[in-house]
């Protein structure tokens, strides 16, 4: 996967990028001090490989202060794909070869992996970035799945206000029914998945940790889960069992929205003991497992974005993550030129300065 291409307009602070790709340099480095828009680039990018972005769940938020309409429009070898965001009313459309795609069509016909420091940071502590990991890796790779947990999410919530009518007493315990089935069917499916990724990516990440960390301590992924091998039938009486403490607050409170990742190094628990470089060779291995396996299941390389990681990562990392990147063709940002001298293969240089790209 290559991108050829890319215009951005309105996106944040971006006014107008326009930028062609040279085939045969694989490294292509946005430059520039900090709030100048490099990482405004890769998150236009990102959007649409994810069809949304890695920092905000409002999609006003993307267009830029003075505009009404964002778009970005990335031209692959393959496609050309597009994403329309307007302000007010604040609306997204996904277009690839100028059709309108729903985000499941969308996604996966540009595979992208995606380092920022805060991923490094934050994995740790936060159970919502490490779901976020599987369910990323999983639709990239099988659209059904993104398809699936859309219908789980959306039918999540609808049970959260039926349990709300029902408390309120302008609903019957009745009407659940039909919600408990459906989640069972879909939380059975979600939970599967999860299960299958993370027993495929097991061995991918020991090795991976091993290499980073350059001991033989052994990574093992827990995949903690109240829903995990429970068929859809026992998942249904679970959800109908549940009814009562869930009405008590109104929330679902079973499922794979409520699933977690454990990690364990030498079999004890890494969120008790394991120190800032051992997360961060963790979070590594977790990536350089997803390129691996897109890879794998696809013979593809799929793009790769790193949002200034130099700063957090020591020159043996960040020599792995060279080596590790292979062929994939790479968009990266950082604040210090003396990086990008270091760069181990051919690269283009862009100079980011409010918004604009000024030099190249
Ligand atoms: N919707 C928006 N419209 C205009 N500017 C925005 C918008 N959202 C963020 N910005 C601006 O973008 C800049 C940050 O860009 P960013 O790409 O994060 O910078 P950096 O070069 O440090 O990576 C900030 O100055 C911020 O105010
Ligand atoms: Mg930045």
């Amino acid at each position: 996967m290559r991108i050829q291409g890319i215009k951005i307009k309105g996106f944040r602070n971006l006014k107008v990028v326009d930028l062609t790709f040279e085939e045969g340099v694989p490294i292509h480095a946005f430059v520039g001090s900090n709030g100048q828009g490099k990482t405004n680039i890769l998150e236009a990018i990102y959007l649409c490989s994810l069809s949304k972005s890695f920092r905000t769940r409002t999609n006003s938020d993307l267009v830029g202060f003075e505009e009404e309409f964002s778009s970005v429009k990335v031209d692959t070898d393959n496609e050309k794909l597009e994403v329309i965001v307007t302000a007010r009313p604040a609306q997204k459309v996904l277009k690839v070869n100028g059709l309108k795609k729903s985000a499941p069509e969308f996604i996966g016909n540009m595979r992208a992996v995606f380092f920022s420091p805060d991923d490094l940071a934050s994995m740790s502590f936060a159970p919502k970035l490490r779901r976020r990991y599987l369910d990323i890796v999983l639709s990239q790779l099988n659209r059904g799945y993104l398809d699936k947990l859309m219908d789980y999410n959306d039918a999540c919530r609808q049970r959260n206000s039926l349990l709300k009518a029902i408390a309120e007493g302008r609903a019957d315990t009745d009407e659940l029914e039909f919600w408990d089935e459906k989640l069972a069917q879909l939380g059975s499916f979600i939970a599967q998945e999860r299960e299958d990724l993370i027993n495929h990516l097991q061995e991918l990440v020991r090795r991976h940790y091993r290499e980073i960390s350059k001991s033989d301590a052994e990574v093992t992924i827990v995949y903690e889960s109240e829903v995990r091998g429970v068929k859809p039938k026992e998942l249904g009486d679970l959800y109908r069992n549940g009814r009562r403490r869930d009405l008590a607050v109104c929330q679902t409170r079973l499922g794979p929205h409520r699933d977690d990742l454990k990690f364990l190094l030498g079999g004890k628990d890494m969120a008790f003991f394991a120190s800032r470089g051992e997360w961060r060779s963790l979070v590594l291995a977790l990536k350089f497992a997803e390129i691996d396996l897109i890879r794998e299941r696809t013979g593809d390389d799929p793009i790769l974005l790193l949002d200034d990681v130099f700063s957090e990562l020591d020159a043996e990392r960040q020599k792995y993550l060279f080596n590790a990147t292979g062929k994939s063709q790479t968009f990266l940002t950082t604040t210090h030129r003396e990086f990008i001298d270091a760069l181990p293969a051919a690269h283009t240089v862009y100079r980011v300065d409010g918004g604009l790209i000024v030099s190249s």
